[in-house]
């Protein structure tokens, strides 16, 4: 989605440009920033990466106290530097993350009163409207709250108008926004990771609150006072991320995951989830988007299996246009890595409409969905980079793990003896992961071949097929590789119509109480010439016979942690797959982190 960053400060335009490098990482076409410099707003924009504006900045000795920058991630109108933003209308200057539902309209007024406009986009008729108020002797607050008045749909928005008081102004509607006040400015942004090592002290604006910032001081327009701006720290402040010795964001995520499953396996935060009260549920519903979703996935097979409890499990996008029934005494979990998914959000706030308990499972503590939620729960990966998801994943699995443990102490339907060995099976997760890790090579062989291929099937069983579809996710969308994934029970009720020597078929096989059939389903594989690639236990290899690049051989595992261990191939398949075939693997095309947009 689109990066909005501003800053009144001395030379403004050095946060803002750090501010969009912070912000590359939701991926983009272009960018620009607008600057308040010897009392007029000059604008500058480039397509492509933040290199080409910078190329651009070179030639412009740009000094001023406001500015405003933008990553564009296009939605309406083709990625150029017309669309780019900021959009200026005369003295005013804009940034917008979001979508105006009714532009069109908007336009068309605009034009009848003599407006010209360059770009295709929604995103312009906002200065224009702010403009034409401004002409209609309004001050500037007026005239910005006259002109959202008049916007339908989701917008963050940041506002520099060149009049008396040159100010920065922000506001939102549906969409993510931040301001802090530091020691030496003030700012505004899409989400606390673009503020930099000046912004200590952090606010979440709520929807239509129209903030002014100039550098000594931000106010609530219109607000009682100031009081009403309740500061929290940062804790996103000046972490600033980089990739190490690791090639890419993702790849580095990758190995992380080691560390991370180590710290959550000796942090005991299961004495966080028993302040859920599982016993008296009646059902649980798990909502959520992507890869969020595969873990949803995951959840509902374990806590149905250890702790007898009802799983519903919905896309977010689908959830409340189905009008889902929400009994009593349920529990709704909206799980989001950057807690800003606007499907999800929106489910959120649906499932709240209809009174059920809603928990946040995110990766972002401040932001939109764990404050909206009645409760929220951290999955502490760290800031997650790479646009392909891969740490929270499974960082997710392993919250999810421990939530369906503390659900089976307090529901008792499993024995104590099971439960202490499920929590045991838990233990052995940094060192099994780092063991495959270790081994990384043997995957590397295997995507040099498997690359070679447009299409490529996925198949799995039981908990181990929301795996095969996050292993078809991951591949598609960091090599480009059309890949889907079937529970492999299904392959012979259509798919298999597909296999042939040019349809690959990679199969989870694990050695449990499903692998007899699961050597059917790859019999079926075998027996139409289709290329076979496996990921599985040693069991399998006695039965199938494949070249040493296409079969890898799991560890023994523990059935109950099988999911979160299997995904660590699928992961590195694609990492590999990706960088063979050259492609951008932090920032794949068309994707974006933060899917702020329905
Ligand atoms: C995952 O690799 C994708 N980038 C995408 O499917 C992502 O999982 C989805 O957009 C949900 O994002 P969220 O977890 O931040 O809500």
């Amino acid at each position: 989605m689109c990066g909005i960053i501003g800053a009144v400060a001395k030379s403004a335009i050095t946060p803002v440009l750090e501010g969009l490098a912070r912000l590359e990482y939701r991926g983009y076409d272009s960018s620009g920033i607008s600057i308040l410099a010897n009392n007029e707003i000059k604008t500058i924009k480039a397509q492509g990466t933040l290199s080409n504006l910078k190329q651009r900045l070179l030639s412009q000795a740009l000094e001023g106290d406001c500015c405003i920058g933008h990553t564009r991630w296009a939605t309406h109108g083709r990625a150029n530097v017309t669309n780019a933003h900021p959009h200026q209308c005369g003295q005013v200057s804009v940034v917008h993350n979001g979508i105006i539902e009714n532009y069109l309209q908007l336009k068309q007024k605009l034009i009848q009163w003599g407006h010209h406009f360059n770009s295709s986009t929604d995103s312009e008729v906002i200065p224009h409207l702010i403009n034409h108020y401004l002409s209609q002797q309004m001050t500037q607050e007026q005239a910005i709250k006259k002109a959202i008045a008049q916007l339908k749909g989701s917008y963050a928005l940041g506002v520099l108008i060149n009049g008396v008081s040159n100010n920065l102004y922000a506001i939102k509607q549906g969409s993510p926004l931040v301001i802090s006040q530091g020691n030496e400015g003030a700012y505004m942004a899409s989400d606390a990771m673009a503020l930099g090592a000046d912004s200590g002290k952090i606010y979440y604006p709520k929807d239509n609150e129209l903030i002014k910032l100039n550098s000594h001081e931000i106010t609530l327009c219109g607000g009682a006072n100031n009081n009403e701006i309740h500061y929290i720290n940062n804790k996103h402040c000046a972490k600033l991320v980089s990739k190490g010795t690791r090639s890419s964001f993702m790849e580095k995520e990758i190995f992380e995951q080691v560390d991370l499953l180590k710290r959550l396996s000796v942090n005991n935060h299961t004495s966080e989830y028993s302040t859920i009260n599982f016993k008296d549920l009646t059902k649980i519903t798990i909502i959520a988007c992507g890869t969020s979703y595969y873990a949803a996935s995951v959840a509902k097979a374990w806590f149905e299996k250890y702790a007898n409890i009802l799983v519903e499990i919905d896309i977010a996008s689908e959830y409340r246009y189905r009008s889902p029934i929400v009994t009593n005494n349920e529990l709704a979990i909206f799980v989001s890595q950057s807690g800003e998914t606007a499907d999800t959000l929106a489910a959120l706030r649906y499932a709240k409409s209809k009174k059920a308990q809603t928990l946040a499972l995110v990766n972002v503590v401040n932001s939109t969905i764990a404050r909206e939620a009645n409760f929220t729960f951290e999955i502490y990966a760290g800031p997650e980079i790479g646009v392909a998801s891969t740490k929270a994943f499974s960082c997710q699995l392993a919250i999810f793990y421990k939530m369906a443990l503390e659900a089976a102490k307090q529901r008792a339907f499993i024995e104590k003896a099971e439960l202490t060995q499920l929590a045991l099976n838990f233990a052995q997760l940094p060192d099994t992961i780092e063991k495959v890790l270790q081994r990384c090579a043997e995957i590397k062989s295997m995507a040099k071949k498997l690359c070679k291929y447009s299409n490529i099937l996925f198949l799995g069983r039981g908990a181990l097929t929301p795996i095969a579809q996050e292993g078809a996710l991951k591949l598609k969308e960091i090599s480009y590789i059309h890949a889907e994934a079937y529970a492999a029970g299904e392959l012979k009720h259509g798919p298999i119509a597909l296999l042939d020597e040019h349809m690959p078929v990679l199969v989870i096989a694990p050695k449990n109480a499903l692998t007899d059939k699961l050597l059917s389903n790859i019999q079926e594989v075998q027996a139409r010439n289709a290329p076979l690639f496996i990921i599985g236990d040693k069991y399998i290899r006695e039965h199938i016979h494949l070249q040493e690049d296409q079969f890898f051989e799991l560890p023994a595992i523990p059935e109950s942690i099988l999911p979160i261990i299997s995904v660590i191939p699928m992961q590195l398949l694609a990492l590999y797959s990706a960088q063979i075939l050259g492609k951008n693997v932090d920032q794949p095309r068309n994707l974006a982190k933060s899917v702020t947009v329905e």
